[in-house]
């Protein structure tokens, strides 16, 4: 950028003779006064840079008048000398003064233009939430803790004993069929039911026992209300007066206090390895169509057995059911598999 400063030159300055004898000291206040202006109106730091030079460097008329010092008698260049010496001292003053103002400058433009605007309107950060399968397993959870269940959980790489052989269900038995699942050899498996939990829970722990087990199950299975993954949330109580009644009450407690309404509930008979009597629960749909939610029964003598519970003395009963189904029913959905592709779309729904 071209300024009247940085095109400044000499010109605008007094006439003045290049002979210092021919020069007085009037003429010299008057070359301080005229640069002193012309620095001040320097607008950039180039502009200034070029003044120095030109007021100032070797090629400068102070400089060749310095240089002609010599040539003077002793008392001339004492005077000359203290002319010329107070002309330099006003115009480096005036130059180191501008220079300040201009860096001064330069930052108050560069702050300004850097400002941040702290009244502007946030844009808001993207707040997550629980995924709904996490959400409908503590609102169950809520229940049953409140009704002095605890929660127990077991691992999800299960042995054949833990997820069939204990809970009745042997190698040839049909019900392996429903169970298919991921095998790691002949032993181990991805379990397919929160069953075995109830085992490793009754085999450590004496009666009283209330345990609900919510947790990732396993089988090969995928369709519009299948996942190969899922959860289930298992229930167990064993005591020396467990009945069907008191199970049969607990569930509708839970089916009326989950869904938050009053519910027809009906216990259909049913069969589980595990349980004797068994039975699948059903809810009566708005549409008028039964629909089915979960399994449970008595804990079968056998299954207490296997865990070194005296049958004679204990009863039990349990029950379990696929979370996903009641987050459907809950959220209205009609695709399980949503609740894992992950699509924020969905998922924001339930923040
Ligand atoms: N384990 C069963 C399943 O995955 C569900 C079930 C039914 C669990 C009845 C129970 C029960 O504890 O009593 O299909």
């Amino acid at each position: 950028m071209t300024t009247p400063a940085a095109t400044a030159d000499l010109s605008a300055l007094p006439t003045l003779s290049t002979e210092l004898s021919d020069l007085n000291e009037g003429q010299l206040t008057d070359l301080a006064h005229a640069a002193e202006i012309m620095i001040a109106q320097a607008h950039d730091v180039s502009a200034l840079q070029n003044l120095r030079v030109q007021l100032t460097g070797k090629k400068s008329l102070l400089t060749g008048w310095s240089k002609q010092l010599g040539k003077l008698s002793n008392d001339d260049k004492k005077t000359y000398g203290g002319w010329l010496h107070q002309v330099r001292s006003r115009i480096n003053e005036a130059l180191t003064e501008q220079q300040e103002q201009l860096e001064i400058a330069a930052l108050n433009a560069k702050l300004e233009a850097e400002r941040i605007d702290i009244t502007l309107p946030a844009r808001g950060g993207q707040k997550g939430h629980l995924h709904p399968v996490t959400m409908i397993t503590q609102r169950m959870q809520q229940f049953f803790v409140q009704a002095g269940f605890n929660v127990a959980t077991g691992p999800e790489v299960e042995s054949d004993y833990y997820n069939f052989e204990a809970l009745n269900i042997p190698s040839h038995h049909p019900a392996r069929a429903m169970h298919d699942t991921f095998y790691f050899d002949a032993h181990y498996l991805l379990r397919t039911h929160t069953s075995p939990v109830q085992i490793r829970t009754m085999e450590k722990s004496a009666p009283p026992i209330r345990i609900i087990c919510p947790g990732r199950v396993y089988r090969n299975d995928s369709d519009q209300t299948h996942s190969p993954m899922f959860h289930q949330l298992e229930g167990l109580m064993v005591t020396e007066s467990s009945t069907f009644a008191e199970l049969k009450g607990l569930i509708s407690e839970f089916l009326q206090a989950f869904f938050g309404k009053e519910l027809t509930v009906r216990f259909r008979p049913s069969f589980f390895p595990f349980t004797e009597p068994s039975a699948e629960v059903d809810i009566l749909a708005d549409n008028g169509k039964w629909l089915e939610v979960m399994g449970c029964g008595m804990v079968h003598p056998q299954v207490l057995t296997n865990c070194g519970i005296d049958a004679e003395k204990y009863t039990g009963f349990a029950f379990g059911m696929g979370i996903e189904r009641f987050a459907m029913l809950y959220y209205g959905i009609d695709d399980l598999r949503l609740f894992f592709q992950n699509d924020v779309r969905f998922l924001k729904q339930f923040g």
